[in-house]
């Protein structure tokens, strides 16, 4: 087996609002291996955002990490504070956000912000620096570097600002890039080509990427791995193909089954879960899927959540009744 480059163990991140206490994440593991990309798909609000956000210590108030670790290679960096955690953020994990224009200074030409990034981990001189931020720009698929450099976001297209954030997020060749919706700003042919660099990325250096994502596409071009992400916790997680083979949680089932796929009538609608994620303030101690689940069985309510269970090597699910697939096979 690959070795693991981040590994987050249990975490656990709420915000204490004035309204009560928002359990957006609740003990969730996950294993990233070395060059491998582990996507995590669920939908919005499902907390995909906030473990990005807890990995790099960078949750906003009222937020906080409540419980669990995260260990970069064999290193734990959840603790982390000051000079330490700042080596860590960009020069070893980088983050790319879903808005590639807010994450921009507006102010600055885009090659000064690639620059500044350079000489805030390195010792170079400027001339050096410069040299490096065309050659990460360049690397982006930037025809014109130079010209690119000179530029404004606001002078940029959406792809064109997400290739710039791209370029930021890898100009030190971290070991470990987090993708947040990287794509989901653009339009479709953008999308492809972005999706395209980060393979690219992942290829030449190496880089291992958390690909956050609540598109299934996305995630079957992209992902090794998958983990599967329902109202704070993990339903499922395995190898892509295997999960989207074999989804044996209801929710993944359902997820797929809404799919639109070349070989169904595509003017029949589309079939589609039924209700609405639970409130994160009020979290249930049984299954938060089971007000959603046509296999709930009377076990679900009466017993608290179901852990994660291995059903096949790599495979895990949180289910007590999970979906069996036809060919006899678990
Ligand atoms: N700053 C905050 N204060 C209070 N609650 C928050 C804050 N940020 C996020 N939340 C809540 O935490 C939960 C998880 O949010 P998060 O942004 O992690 O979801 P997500 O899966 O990234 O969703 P999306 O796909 O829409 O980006 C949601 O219920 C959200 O309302
Ligand atoms: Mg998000």
């Amino acid at each position: 087996m690959t070795e693991s480059v981040l590994r987050v163990q249990d975490l656990q991140a709420h915000f204490f609002t004035p309204e009560g206490v928002v359990k957006a994440v609740n003990g969730v593991s996950l294993d990233l291996r070395r060059g491998s990309t582990l996507a995590i798909l669920g939908e919005s609000g499902a907390g995909k955002t906030t473990i990005a956000l807890a990995i790099l210590n960078l949750l906003p108030y009222p937020g906080r990490i409540v419980g669990g670790h995260v260990f970069l290679e064999e290193r734990e960096i959840t603790a982390l504070k000051g000079e330490e955690l700042r080596r860590v953020r960009g020069r070893e994990i980088a983050m790319i956000f879903q808005d590639p224009v807010s994450g921009l200074n507006p102010v600055l030409p885009v090659g000064v912000q690639v620059e500044e990034m350079i000489t805030a981990h390195l010792r170079l001189s400027r001339k050096e620096a410069k040299r490096r931020s065309l050659e990460v720009l360049a690397q982006m698929g930037l025809s014109d570097p130079e010209q690119v450099a000179s530029r404004y976001p606001f002078h940029l297209s959406g792809g064109m600002c997400q290739r710039v954030m791209i370029a930021i997020a890898t100009a030190l060749n971290p070991k470990v890039l987090i993708a947040d919706e990287p794509t989901s700003a653009l339009d479709v042919t953008i999308q492809a080509a972005i999706l395209r660099e980060l393979e690219e990325l992942r290829c030449r250096h190496g880089t291992s990427i958390l690909l956050i994502t609540h598109d299934l596409g996305v995630v079957a071009q992209m992902a090794k791995q998958v983990a599967v992400m329902y109202a704070g916790s993990i339903v499922e997680s395995g190898e892509a193909a295997e999960v989207f083979q074999r989804p044996r949680h209801p929710y993944t089932w359902a997820l797929l089954s809404m799919r639109p796929r070349p070989d169904r009538d595509q003017r029949k609608p589309l079939p589609s879960i039924q209700g609405t994620q639970p409130n994160l303030a009020e979290l249930p101690e049984e299954c938060p899927f089971l007000p959603r689940c046509p296999k709930a069985l009377s076990r679900c309510r009466q017993e608290p959540a179901p852990p994660l269970t291995r059903v096949a090597p790599g495979h895990t699910v949180a289910c007590y009744n999970p979906v069996v697939h036809s060919d006899g096979q678990a």
